[in-house]
Formats: C-alpha cells, sequence, structure tokens
C-alpha cells in the first residue's frame, strides 16, 4: 500500500470526507488531511473541536481482508503509531490509555474514530482518524483538565518545533509499519508485547463502565485480540472496547 495524501484547508471532518472519496472508488492508502475540520467527530457521538492550523486531523482508508470481528483492533494499532511518532520527532514518552488515547501528564493529547461499512459480513472499508492536538493554547471548560497539547508539552525545550505537516507523514509512515505487522498475523500477537510496554491502565485499578453494571479490577494488559484483561475477585474477565469504558479508579486515568 502507499500512502497519498490530499490536504483541505478545510471540511467538515476528514473521516466524513474520505466516505465519500470511497464511494468514488479511491485506493487504499489514500489519506485526507485538513487544516481545520467543522464538524469533527469523537467517538460516541461527541464533538471533536478542531481550530484553524491548531490541529493534525487526518484520515486514512484501508480495505482489509480480515474478518470484521478483528478488526476494532485497527484503533489500537493507531494508538501505537501516534505513540511512536511524538516519540520519534519530540522526544516525548507517551502512554496509551486503553483502547487508544494517548496521554501524557495524564492528559490526553489525541483522539481516534475508526468507522467501518460491513456487508455480507466482511469489511467493505475502514477508516482510521486520527486528531492530534498540536498548537492548541487552550479547550473547552470541558476539557480543559482532560486535555494537552504538543506545544504546551514542550513548552520551554529548545529545539523542537511542532509542525503539523512532518507529524502526518511520519504518523502514516509509522501506521503502516504497524498495519502491516497487523495484517501479516490477523491479530495484534505482534505488536502486544510493545502495546502492553506503554499502556499507561497496567497494574492500576480500573473502572469498566459496562451498560449492564459497572465493575472494577486491575488491568493486566491487553491479549492478542487487543482486549484489556482485568482481574478481578471473580477471577480474570476480557474487555472488548466496543461495549464499554474504561476509568482509573478516580478519574480519567
Ligand atoms: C475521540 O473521541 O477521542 C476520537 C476523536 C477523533 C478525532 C479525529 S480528527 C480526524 C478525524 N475526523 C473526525 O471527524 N474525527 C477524527
Amino acid at each position: 500500500m502507499q500512502i497519498k495524501e490530499y490536504y483541505f484547508e478545510s471540511v467538515d471532518s476528514t473521516n466524513n470526507e474520505a466516505k465519500k472519496w470511497i464511494l468514488r472508488g479511491c485506493p487504499e492508502g489514500t489519506v485526507i488531511s485538513a487544516g481545520r475540520q467543522t464538524a469533527g467527530r469523537g467517538r460516541r457521538g461527541h464533538v471533536w473541536q478542531s481550530p484553524q492550523d491548531e490541529v493534525v486531523a487526518s484520515t486514512i482508508v484501508l480495505y482489509p481482508k480480515l474478518p470484521p470481528e478483528r478488526l476494532s483492533m485497527v484503533t489500537l494499532v493507531a494508538a501505537m503509531a501516534v505513540r511512536k511518532t511524538i516519540q520519534e520527532l519530540f522526544g516525548l514518552e507517551g502512554q496509551i490509555k486503553w483502547p487508544n488515547d494517548l496521554v501524557l501528564k495524564n492528559r490526553k493529547i489525541c483522539g481516534i474514530l475508526t468507522e467501518m461499512s460491513v456487508k455480507d459480513q466482511a469489511a467493505e472499508y475502514v477508516i482510521v482518524g486520527i486528531g492530534i492536538n498540536v498548537h492548541n493554547r487552550s479547550f473547552p471548560p470541558e476539557l480543559s483538565d482532560k486535555a494537552i497539547s504538543l506545544d504546551q508539552l514542550l513548552e520551554g525545550k529548545q529545539g523542537r518545533k511542532t509542525d503539523c505537516s512532518q507529524i502526518r507523514k511520519t504518523l502514516w509512515e509509522n501506521f503502516l509499519i504497524y498495519y502491516n505487522a497487523f495484517l501479516d498475523s490477523g491479530d495484534l500477537s505482534r505488536l502486544q508485547e510493545e502495546y502492553n510496554r506503554y499502556l499507561i491502565n497496567r497494574g492500576r485499578q480500573v473502572r469498566i463502565l459496562d451498560p449492564l453494571g459497572d465493575w472494577e479490577g486491575t488491568a493486566k494488559g491487553i491479549n492478542s485480540a487487543g482486549e484489556l484483561l482485568v482481574d478481578t475477585p471473580s477471577g480474570l474477565r476480557r474487555v472488548d472496547s466496543g461495549e464499554v469504558s474504561v476509568r482509573g479508579a478516580d478519574g480519567y486515568v
């Protein structure tokens, strides 16, 4: 697969734009990026703020030939790529909050929205949209104690210039490396060890916000299917990212 990026000053959402390109038959590896999103979307119907030229907002088009139930793992693959990119370019050691938030100083620096279309039990497409806070200096009140940007993290550090186009380039190169490792085995068995190394929840008490009732336990790490293994008094439980949200026992992480 070859990455080919198309950049727009402004779109409603790079994920929405990618879907339009899929309808027109764009090849796998097409990346839609924008300087601004007027209707950026987050998980669970949330709005994702993307002020002019302050964030990376970028979406890749994929046509994986794997059973749909395996494709939620792509989100974890993307989180690994963001972590690696920020570490390589800026020397920042982020950690992953399962399944796909990248966290620095206990705040979230990136969000990932993976969407897919399934027909006759096969995926027609998967799109992975990544938003990274880069130049933001402030956040809406509801996010002010949860979000942080690269510029805020790099304040006072010399020689680390944040450039959104460089970040996007390195990000999708790294994504491709991890994505190919995922496709080779069809699961995260090759990536699990590295993912768990950077998993902020590992060894910590987590609260699982489950529609069937919240519960708590100690996070052990992911298995090769990307499920979070949580130790509870009644035994080890597996948590699938589609169903639930995870919080630290006392807050976000
Ligand atoms: C989250 O809620 O954490 C996920 C946020 C995902 C935001 C990105 S920005 C690029 C792409 N386009 C969108 O509309 N959303 C994703």
